[in-house]
């Protein structure tokens, strides 16, 4: 009998409105018909104590808040939710999605902020060790689209989604940058296609992945 496919990560990455999170349960749905065991998770949260800290982080009453005090509170937030949620189902196994990692907190904090990447890096390694995802899923779309769409979701706009145009384009690039340096690891979707048109194309590309996997292990 085949040996089981072992846990992946797959992480979708984007600005806001760039359809992330409408993506997560159709990509969830793709792997499941493979027979594979899936999780689906978000980050900042995805554990009880890393959803209180996405709730201080994207509370937009704390506008202001020091840039390193942002910084390293997702990082606390991504070292409760590995050590809760992302490293048991891996290690058991499961495939992981994760709406947002680590490539946001480049995106956002480094491009966005103007932090450092080589500190973002020392933390990466820190709470990550060498940890990185399998797949990462970068939803390109330009701004003023993703914060149309984010802005005629129901809800209070959070401290993120409140920024300028000039903050996301700077998000942006740093997400091209980072899928065009490592085209074996990223694969860029076009954003501004219909929803279901998406779907397909990250179906074809769980699909090649998983072919991949199966290949080498
Ligand atoms: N491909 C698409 N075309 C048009 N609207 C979309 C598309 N994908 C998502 N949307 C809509 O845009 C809004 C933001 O989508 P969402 O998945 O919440 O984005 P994100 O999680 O990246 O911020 C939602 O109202 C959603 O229904
Ligand atoms: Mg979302």
């Amino acid at each position: 009998m085949d040996k089981p496919t072992p846990g992946r990560f797959i992480t979708l990455e984007g600005i806001e409105g760039a359809g992330k999170s409408s993506q997560v349960e159709p990509l969830a749905s793709c792997l499941r018909e493979q027979g594979l065991e899936v999780v689906t998770t978000r980050e900042p949260g995805g554990s009880p104590i890393a959803e209180r800290l996405r709730t201080l982080l994207l509370d937009p009453d704390n506008a202001g808040m020091s840039e390193t005090a942002e910084l390293l509170l997702m990082f606390a937030a991504r070292a409760e939710h590995l050590e809760k949620k992302i490293c048991p189902a891996l290690a058991a196994g499961r495939w992981v999605i994760c709406d947002r990692f680590t490539d946001a907190t480049y995106a956002y904090q480094g491009g966005g902020r103007g932090v450092d990447p080589a500190r973002i890096a020392v933390l990466e390694d820190l709470v990550q060790g060498g940890l990185r995802p399998d797949l990462t899923l970068v939803f390109d779309l330009p701004p003023a689209l993703g914060l149309e769409r984010a802005r005629s979701r129901a809800g209070r706009t959070d401290r993120f989604e409140s920024e300028t145009q000039r903050f996301f384009e700077a998000v942006r690039a740093v997400y091209l940058e980072r899928a065009r340096a490592r085209p074996q690891r990223y694969r860029l979707l076009d954003a501004t296609a219909p929803m279901d048109e998406v779907t397909r194309r990250i179906r074809d590309e769980a699909l090649a992945f998983i072919e991949r996997t199966r290949a080498r292990p």
